[in-house]
């Protein structure tokens, strides 16, 4: 049991709450007046951020700010589709369009009218549907897979991406007409490590919500457990955090969060930088790691990591 004087207590402190955005950093407060701002209008919206830093908060934030607040808000990510499937979802279809279109049916865009769009992960869309996107757009108007008749819509357009569309453009795997149409505001979102004071915030805020759900009722931190929330990297941004936060609470015991509660790579993990020159090697390790944790078990491995399966999958196979 770790001595009462190093055990951190609940502070009084609470995270200012922006429609689910929780923080207390300066920086964020800055984004959130942008945010107003740009919701106003019927401007298109780039988000740019790291996984798991919110950027699906702040399009719901955007679309619940803006005019358009009582129609619908769609979201689509497209980095997990066929381009054949994404095409139907966005577009719809009609009827005989492939084999499987028994009959019409509408994509996002005709259900998102008069409401908001959110693409996510826009950087992989495809590029012949890069050309149909630019269409709606430019003339708000698209044709639905295998149809004739082109349709209006009224859809303002929200994307996210953890990429730079410019190197995109560079490669050769963006259209640069399609990237100045779809960023006329781009906004970046910070990374966790970019605001330091809302590990502890945040890191409190889970632990009551997952205290008032779950069998575990915390009411302390053991310091050394809050100094390796604090000087770790966080790859995997808030999402990582909460998915660190709910791991303590379920293999833990007692009132009290403790180093040892924490995954090994929080424990373990030299500071950030330190081994920059060796990244592919620890990362491949954290990954090794979270493996064993899970036993093998892919998708509880991925989410201690705060990624996705997929990726998980890929940051593996992509090391020497
Ligand atoms: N500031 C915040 N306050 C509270 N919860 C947050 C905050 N930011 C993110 N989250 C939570 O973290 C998780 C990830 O957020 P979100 O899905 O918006 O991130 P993302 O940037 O879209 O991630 P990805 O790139 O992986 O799609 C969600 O469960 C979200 O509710
Ligand atoms: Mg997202």
């Amino acid at each position: 049991m770790p001595r009462t004087r190093d055990i951190l207590e609940r502070p009084a402190r609470r995270p200012d709450d922006f429609h689910g955005i929780l923080t207390g950093a300066p920086c964020m407060h800055e984004l959130f007046r942008l945010m107003e701002r740009v919701a106003r209008s019927n401007a298109s919206v780039l988000i740019r951020g790291e996984t798991g830093t919110g950027k699906e908060l702040v399009a719901r934030a955007l679309h619940d700010l803006s005019n358009r607040a009582s129609g619908p808000f769609r979201a689509i990510n497209c980095a997990t589709l066929t381009p054949e499937l994404l095409a139907s979802e966005l577009f719809g279809h009609v009827r005989g369009a492939f084999t499987g279109a028994v009959r019409d049916r509408k994509g996002l865009f005709a259900l998102a009218d008069q409401g908001t769009i959110f693409l996510d992960e826009v950087a992989e869309l495809p590029l012949d549907l890069q050309a149909r996107l630019l269409r709606v757009l430019q003339e708000q108007t698209f044709v639905p897979v295998g149809g004739t008749d082109s349709v209006k819509v009224d859809v303002r357009l929200l994307s996210a991406t953890h990429r730079s569309l410019r190197d995109e453009v560079e490669r050769g795997r963006f259209r640069e007409d399609l990237m100045y149409r779809i960023r006329v505001v781009p906004l970046y979102l910070p990374r966790l490590s970019e605001r330091r004071d809302d590990v502890a915030l945040l890191a409190w805020h889970f632990i009551e919500q997952l205290s008032r759900k779950g069998p575990r009722p915390i009411r302390g931190i053991e310091r050394a457990a809050m100094d390796a929330l604090l000087s770790y990297a966080w790859p995997g941004n808030i999402r990582e955090l909460r998915n660190v936060i709910e791991y303590a609470t379920v293999v833990g015991e007692g009132d009290i969060l403790q180093l040892a509660d924490l995954t090994p790579e929080l424990r373990g993990e030299p500071p950030p930088g330190h081994h920059d020159d060796h990244r592919g090697d620890s990362e491949r390790k954290r990954i090794l790691q979270a493996l064993l944790e899970a036993g093998g078990n892919r998708s509880e491995a991925a989410k201690l990591l705060g990624i996705s399966r997929t990726t998980l999958w890929r940051r593996l196979n992509e090391q020497p």
